[in-house]
């Protein structure tokens, strides 16, 4: 497994679960509020939504080069009574990727809105359903699915 990427994985939760909950929060208040949608609404969407991507793109790059996918392709029964590999290699893969396609509609949906209202309401709804996904698949040091570091070093 590469180190670097994996470091750069577990250093990009972090960047994306900041921006995400920034934006949540901006959008929540704006619809609560009534507030006109500012264009740094609009740049916490775009810095969020390309946040989740970048991760979305180191995530599947790691599962490519470590040893989740080769062990999944040689032995997919023996990956699969394994807690982790099959963390890993499903749970967490699938749960990302569709925490990564909500964010993706919230951002599509919201810049289709005709009101700043509904395009507030869109980003925090779907944005707070994307967060909550991967709050849940992270792998925690208390995780009760799979452990890892708050933050690795090389
Ligand atoms: C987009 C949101 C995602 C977040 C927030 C996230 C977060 C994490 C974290 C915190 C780790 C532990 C890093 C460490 O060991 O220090 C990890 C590991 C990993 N993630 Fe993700 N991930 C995401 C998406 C994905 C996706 C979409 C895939 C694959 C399709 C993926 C594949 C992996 C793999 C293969 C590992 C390494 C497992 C190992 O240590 O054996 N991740 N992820």
């Amino acid at each position: 497994m590469d180190i670097a990427l994996l470091v750069l994985h577990s250093l990009l939760r972090w960047i994306l679960l900041i921006a995400l909950l920034s934006s949540i929060i901006m959008s929540f208040r704006g619809w609560k509020n009534s507030r006109s949608f500012t264009p740094f609404d609009a740049l916490s969407r775009k810095v969020a939504t390309i946040f989740a991507h970048l991760q979305l793109l180191v995530g599947i790059m790691l599962y490519i080069t470590g040893n989740t996918l080769t062990y999944l392709l040689n032995d997919f029964k023996s990956a699969m009574s394994n807690g982790e590999t099959r963390f890993f290699s499903m749970e967490h893969s699938t749960l990302m990727i569709l925490a990564v396609a909500f964010i993706t509609i919230g951002t599509i949906r919201s810049k289709r809105k005709k009101s700043d209202t509904d395009r507030h309401r869109s980003i925090a709804l779907w944005f707070c359903l994307g967060l909550l996904i991967i709050l849940i698949a992270i792998p925690w040091p208390f995780s009760p699915l799979a452990n890892r570091p708050f933050l690795r070093g090389f």
